[in-house]
């Protein structure tokens, strides 16, 4: 074969593909693993964060540490009570949402998150202090304008008292929608109050800021500016999850059963 022909070429460009998509494939399925744990400590992570048990600065060591405080439960939805024959180290609620014959249709009218469907069982995980149940964290989720926006909700015993929100999965844009995952904007949810005195959640990210001295600022947090998509859709999915084809049931079980 000539040094400069274009055979050599064409046989050295494939070549080097080859050795290269061997070289990204073996990477990948080798680090699938790591991948599959790095994704689970970022959930724990992003859990305990909306808690304000850790920081983000948290070490894997610290987040496992203190997840050892966490009681993670089933609810069926529908019913608001424990299901004890499915293993919650397995269970996988996204999974179960696509599943037909373990999710329900949301109805339009109910699908404030607009998600349309959701898993009949969903976890629920409790932080202890002693015997006692120091917060209950929801997970949830819903639609932002480009993305499902997955996180956690903390709430106090009172199951009325928001203590923490922080999302650990996204693809809205940086700068707009995806500032909900700035800490400014997420402290603000600390202390807020997700229920009207009838139980019907009433949580509104509001357009621009909120008025301290309305009656409302109590329910309300500061919108995100220019991506009022994501906050109408953090409104939705907060509300939906909270009202009463979501954890509805579940809460007024707590509330009924003295928040044990
Ligand atoms: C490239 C691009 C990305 C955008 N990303 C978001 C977003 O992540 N979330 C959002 O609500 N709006 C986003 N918007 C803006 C929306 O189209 C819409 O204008 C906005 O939500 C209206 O909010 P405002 O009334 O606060 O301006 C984006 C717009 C552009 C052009």
């Amino acid at each position: 074969m000539q040094k400069d022909s274009t055979a050599k070429t064409i046989l050295v460009a494939f070549l080097l593909c080859m050795v290269c998509s061997v070289l990204v494939s073996t990477a990948a399925v080798k680090l699938k693993s790591r991948q599959i744990e790095n994704k689970k400590l970022d959930i724990k992570k992003n859990l305990l964060m909306a808690t304000k048990l850790i920081d983000s600065t948290a070490t894997k060591e610290v987040i496992n540490e203190t997840f050892k405080n966490v009681e993670t439960k089933i609810v069926d939805l529908e019913t608001g009570e424990f299901v004890t024959d499915v293993d919650v180290e397995t269970f996988d609620a996204v999974k179960a949402s696509k599943d037909p014959k373990r999710n329900v249709i949301i109805p339009s009218d109910k699908d404030l998150g607009k998600i349309k469907k959701r898993s009949k069982l969903e976890k629920v995980y409790f932080i202890k202090d002693g015997s006692q149940i120091a917060q209950i964290v929801l997970p949830v989720n819903g639609k932002g304008l480009w993305s499902t926006l997955y996180g956690f909700l903390a709430l106090a015993p009172d199951t009325k008292t928001i203590l923490g929100l922080g999302f650990y999965q996204h693809g809205e844009t940086a700068g707009l929608g995806g500032e909900v995952d700035n800490p400014k904007w997420k402290a603000q949810w600390g202390g807020k109050v997700a229920f009207d005195n009838d139980w019907n959640p009433v949580v509104k990210v509001v357009k621009g800021s909120v008025i301290p001295s309305s009656t409302n600022a109590q329910h309300q947090v500061d919108g995100l500016s220019g991506a009022t998509i994501t906050s109408n859709g953090v409104t939705g999915l907060v509300n939906y999850w909270l009202g009463g084809h979501g954890f509805g049931p579940f809460l007024s079980k707590l509330r009924e059963r003295g928040g044990n």
